[in-house]
């Protein structure tokens, strides 16, 4: 299994929790390296369902190592809260937990900065989490973030957080917002920094260590390609890396020391949020709607939803270097026929074959479509791919030949059992 970058392809939510669930069992440690708890990823564990925020995937697994590492954005308090639901619902956390001292923090100003933009900007939102993730990521590339490292030195954190507190309430006031109460933030901050103190660690070195010991790295990406700050659909991204390179720069690896990316895909497309979907389309929504999916495990908005989009993942592939694919939700298109893919886009009387770079262009853009006929049979109990109706055999093989990688998992329900090795 060596050491894996698991990158989303899509727009998020393509189903990455299930399939780190399922890969974890061959690897030693998962590790998180950028986002916060924008994330949302679901995990079926025995009758139990999960959605981790923070905290790697892979902790529900007994005897696996999970890190956070110097590239995500940590609320402590909302991980604090994700820890405890853990531990309630039966899953042991305590040497199998590493978080980066180098991770920065979220602060409630940041959430309240999230929200006030959004609600300035009107109609031109992002659509954002409102976790604070942009307000907290603008603060480290500004140098003026606190991190995991400062909340560990109480005194000096109540005075680094002074500071910061007396310009964004300025800040909030200005816009009109309420101030924030310091004794309060510094109280509970602090509270949080206690108990999360026994799992903060140099983790860059921790996972030199383990590289050293032939220890296998699965390094779970949150978000997904096109909601990349610097390949998405700018503005209308997070704010972190969520490309493969992200898993470098977010852990202290180097990239010879990662052996292969992985690519996750819905057999559809879904984006949560405003920006281009040029393959939306209202009659798949609906019907994923209705059946009760898409809907989104964070926010519990609904997803938006289309056909899938191979202009899109092709280039996934490319800006990821994705070797292998794992296509999801496969089920999710077994009534219906026939299936569209879109293989090109129409802008301005020109086809494109990669999407352009300016978000209102891409928003512009017209799909071009093939069609390929549907199964109209369940998938959700397959064992092996070749149990697989043929059509539903052809289309994932045809899709993952126009993101140009190699088809190696095949998902056709969110349980573990659901998945389909070729
Ligand atoms: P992530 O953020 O990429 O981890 O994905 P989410 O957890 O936000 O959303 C994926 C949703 O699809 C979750 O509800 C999963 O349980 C579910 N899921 C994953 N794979 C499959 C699949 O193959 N079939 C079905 N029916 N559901 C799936
Ligand atoms: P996982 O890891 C889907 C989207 C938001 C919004 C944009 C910016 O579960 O796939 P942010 O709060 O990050 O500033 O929001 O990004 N977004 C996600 N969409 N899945 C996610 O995570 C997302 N995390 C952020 O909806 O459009
Ligand atoms: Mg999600």
């Amino acid at each position: 299994m060596a050491n894996t970058i698991l990158v989303g392809a899509q727009w998020g939510d393509e189903g990455k929790g299930k399939i780190i669930d399922v890969l974890t069992g061959k690897a030693d440690i998962v590790v998180r390296s950028q986002g916060g708890n924008n994330a949302g990823h679901t995990v079926i564990h025995g009758e139990k369902k999960f959605v981790l925020h923070l905290i790697p995937s892979g902790i529900l697994r007994r005897g696996k190592i999970c890190v956070i590492g110097n590239g995500v954005v940590i609320d402590p308090v909302a991980l604090v809260s994700e820890i405890d639901g853990l531990r309630k619902a039966g899953i042991k956390i305590g040497k199998n937990l590493l978080i980066s001292d180098c991770a920065h923090l979220v602060l409630p100003y940041h959430r309240a900065l999230d929200e006030q933009r959004e609600l300035r900007k009107g109609h031109a939102k992002i659509g954002t989490t409102k976790r604070g993730i942009g307000p907290a990521y603008g603060d480290k590339a500004a140098r003026t973030g606190l991190r995991v490292a400062d909340l560990m030195q109480p005194e000096l954190f109540s005075q680094k957080l002074r500071v910061k507190m007396r310009e964004n309430n300025s800040i909030l006031k200005a816009l009109g917002a309420r101030p924030i109460s310091f004794a309060k933030v510094n109280a509970e901050f602090l509270a949080a920094g206690e108990r999360l103190r026994p799992f903060v660690a140099n983790t860059v070195v921790y996972l030199h260590k383990a590289l050293q010991q032939g220890k296998e790295i699965l390094f779970e990406g949150a978000q997904g390609t096109f909601l990349d700050i610097d390949h998405g659909t700018y503005p209308y991204v997070t704010s972190s890396n969520t490309t493969a390179g992200g898993a470098c720069t977010g852990t202290g690896v180097a990239p010879h020391r990662m052996d292969r990316v992985l690519g996750v895909m819905k057999a559809y497309t879904t984006r949560v949020g405003e920006g281009a979907l040029p393959t939306e389309d209202a009659t798949i929504a609906g019907m994923l709607h209705e059946m009760g999916r898409e809907f989104g495990a964070t926010t519990g908005r609904a997803r938006r939803c289309g056909w899938f989009d191979a202009v899109a993942t092709h280039y996934a592939t490319m800006i990821n270097g994705i070797d292998d694919l794992a296509i999801t939700n496969l089920d999710g298109l077994d009534s219906v026929d026939p299936i569209k893919v879109c293989v090109g886009y129409r802008l301005d009387g020109k086809k494109l074959d990669v999407p352009p770079s300016d978000a209102a262009q891409w928003t512009r853009c017209r799909p071009v479509y093939l069609e390929m006929p549907g199964w109209k049979r369940s998938t959700e109990k397959a064992k092996k791919f070749s149990d697989l109706p043929n059509e539903a055999q052809n289309y994932a093989r045809r899709i993952a030949a126009l993101t140009g990688a190699r088809l190696t998992m095949a998902s056709v329900g969110p349980a573990r059992g659901q998945t389909l090795l070729l």
